[in-house]
């Protein structure tokens, strides 16, 4: 079967609505569904509906998609007892400690409660997935306090791939040990990684710590500090697949 190809710029309603920041993408479906979504003055209800934002006319709840200006791509040092999603149910979420910004932001990925460090930020849906998607490999650096160090074998494991379930393998991981703490380097992100590869080489972790995500260093971010990220990193997750 040949696919008709697609017209550069078009994508679907609930991306054109969610890249102008008006909301999470589960909160536009929904309105889009029960009819708050026209394109060229009709009503669609199908949030996957392909639309061309340059030309047609996109009105969301009564109104036209507003221009928002550029987007935000920001890094910003999380700390310890702050959850990254964006509802936390009577926690304190990391849009309590942000300053407020002048555009609808998300945080690219999530790093567990009690993890501190690194954590990047932005309103570019396609930006955000580019650097979170397992496909392009960027590598994240972590640093796990333990109560004790591991032995070499246990440090060799997480290197070659430790089993941290029935059908589970780490993938190869460049691990860096210095007295009670490991520097681990890896490409993947499943929930709670770092800390089920702790576990399994039979660690016990005391804190944790992302240091790094490609080439974004947390150095000189002190903790709930927010900084724009310069066109140059911004532009590193475009144009290199993976980072050593
Ligand atoms: N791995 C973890 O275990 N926790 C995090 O927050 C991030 C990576």
């Amino acid at each position: 079967m040949i696919l008709p190809s697609l017209e550069p710029g078009t994508l679907s309603l609930v991306r054109a609505i969610w890249s102008r920041g008006l909301g999470s993408r589960t909160q536009i479906r929904r309105l889009i569904e029960s009819g708050h979504a026209r394109v060229n003055g009709t009503i669609v209800r199908l949030p996957g509906y392909l639309v061309r934002p340059n030309r047609d006319l996109i009105e969301f709840r009564g109104r036209p998609l507003p221009d928002v200006g550029p987007h935000l791509y920001l890094a910003f040092h999380k700390p310890p007892g702050v959850v990254s999603n964006r509802r936390g149910r009577g926690q304190v979420i990391l849009f309590d400690v942000f300053p407020k910004l002048p555009r609808w932001v998300f945080p690219v990925g999530r790093l567990d409660k009690n993890t501190s460090g690194l954590i990047l930020v932005t309103s570019d849906g396609g930006w955000s997935e580019r650097v979170a998607h397992p496909d392009f490999g960027v590598v994240r650096e972590y640093v796990a306090e333990l109560e004790e160090p591991i032995d070499d074998s246990a440090l060799q494991s997480l290197r070659w791939g430790i089993r941290l379930g029935p059908n589970l393998i780490s993938r190869p991981a460049h691990v860096e040990s210095v007295n009670r703490e490991l520097r681990i380097r890896i490409r993947e992100g499943k929930r709670h990684q770092v800390r089920k590869m702790v576990r399994a080489a039979g660690g016990r972790l005391t804190s944790l710590r992302r240091t790094a995500i490609g080439p974004i260093q947390l150095d000189g971010l002190r903790e709930c500090e927010l900084r724009n990220l310069t066109p140059q990193e911004r532009d590193s997750f475009l144009s290199t697949p993976v980072f050593e």
